[in-house]
């Protein structure tokens, strides 16, 4: 079915509500995260890959020539959401340590012994650039059928050449967008993390610049100190690639203001951080990336996101999927978690999983929003008021997904 101009139309019909970010701006800060647009009895026009109209229906136009036509009745519109920070592409699981977990162990406790974030090495150095592929794409399936149109993920499971570039690449053709997480873990070939250092910069950095677009570090005691974290970053940025760190996750240890002095786009995790650190990246343009399912699923603290929000700082949400921290792919329910242990309203939490994540991957031209122009990359809710996005808990809320405008297989 094809218009004039030759782009098949397609019409999403009798919504019971369409649900957008407000204005234009990027990113949203402060009171302007919480502003959504809702139409009511409303209508998406679709053009090719894009969208060319919104609206509601008694102000639909009769439209001329050929038109496909969606019934959306009973069904909430919003723009695709964005996962601006996964783990991906990674081999086995770590379902032995999970239950460990349930007994009393920590995290941490696991890492030191060996396990945690180097059993999942293990598991992905073995496994070839094939099985990594298709570990993605079936990732990248679950992520869809959660409403997950554009996600990011890292590399940082294999912390050798041949397995950071086959996760970088397995990553990219699988239409992820690739940050190489080089500095992610010290591994035991190296006897420290410097030496470790030299070989990534060296070795891994100019081919991993070429398949990635950012950069991040796991700037943590047993990871990264703030000067091995500046060392990688600043490397990384000479070779254009945007910068991220992993910071504040369990302490406090110059992340901020590293992401600061370095101009990174996001800091990612933040549970550990203190008023002085909320205030700091109010003043900044370092957007604070808030990973709730990772806090939930190791039983921490939360992020301080109200306190970061009424700062005026750059907020994000995401859902930080990975087999140890955060074994969980549903932005659904990372906003559930975002109003019932954020205090964040379900506007904030809409606005902070696709615009301000937009914001985060460097796309916030062309998803995140619903309005004209923007890519076709719409999630119809099952619900009569798009808040159920927050409000139903765990539910099965995706009826479909749409990608540049096309209908995308869920199951
Ligand atoms: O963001 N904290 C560091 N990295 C991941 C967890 C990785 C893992 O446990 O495999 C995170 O939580
Ligand atoms: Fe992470």
């Amino acid at each position: 079915m094809k218009s004039a101009g030759g782009a098949r139309r397609l019409l999403v019909r009798d919504l019971a509500q369409l649900a957008t970010p407000a204005g234009s701006g990027t990113p949203l800060r402060g009171r302007s995260l919480g502003e959504v647009e809702v139409l009511e009895d409303a209508y998406v026009l679709c053009e090719g890959d894009s969208i060319a109209a919104v609206g509601r229906m008694r102000e639909l136009k009769p439209l001329d020539g050929d038109l496909e036509e969606l019934d959306g009745g009973g069904l909430c519109a919003i723009p695709g959401l964005v996962d601006c920070h996964t783990h991906a592409c990674f081999a086995g699981d770590r379902v032995e340590e999970f239950a460990l977990r349930a007994g009393g162990a920590t995290y941490e406790e696991l890492h030191a012994a060996g396990g945690g974030i180097m059993a999942t090495v293990r598991a992905t150095r073995a496994a070839g650039a094939a099985t990594l592929t298709q570990a993605v794409r079936r990732h990248r399936t679950w992520m869809l059928r959660a409403g997950t149109t554009t996600f990011e993920s890292k590399s940082g499971y294999g912390l050798d050449r041949e397995t950071e570039l086959a996760s970088l690449r397995a990553i990219r053709d699988t239409e992820g967008v690739a940050t190489w997480l080089g500095a992610h873990a010290v591994p035991p070939e190296f006897g420290d993390a410097d030496a470790y250092l030299d070989f990534a910069l060296a070795e891994v950095l100019p081919a991993a610049a070429e398949v990635a677009e950012a950069a991040d570090v796991f700037l943590e005691q047993g990871a990264f100190d703030a000067e091995q974290a500046r060392r990688y970053l600043t490397a990384c940025a000479a070779a254009g690639l945007t910068l991220r760190l992993h910071g504040d996750q369990f302490t406090e240890l110059g992340a901020v203001a590293l992401a600061i002095e370095l101009a990174a786009r996001s800091i990612d995790h933040l549970e550990a951080t203190g008023e002085a650190g909320v205030a700091a990246l109010a003043r900044s343009d370092v957007a604070a990336v808030l990973l709730p399912a990772s806090a939930l699923f190791l039983g921490r603290p939360m992020p301080p996101a109200r306190a970061l929000v009424d700062a005026g700082a750059i907020v994000a949400l995401a859902t930080d999927f990975n087999p140890g921290s955060a074994f969980c792919e549903s932005l659904p329910l990372v906003c559930s978690l975002a109003a019932t242990q954020l205090k964040l309203s379900p506007a904030e939490a809409l606005a902070a999983c696709t615009v301000n994540a937009a914001h985060v991957l460097g796309r916030s031209g062309r998803i995140g929003r619903l309005v004209p122009g923007y890519a076709a990359d719409i999630v119809l809710l099952d619900a009569p008021d798009w808040r159920y996005l927050a409000y139903h808990l765990g539910g099965d809320l995706v009826a479909k997904v749409l990608l540049l405008g096309v209908p995308a297989e869920l199951r």
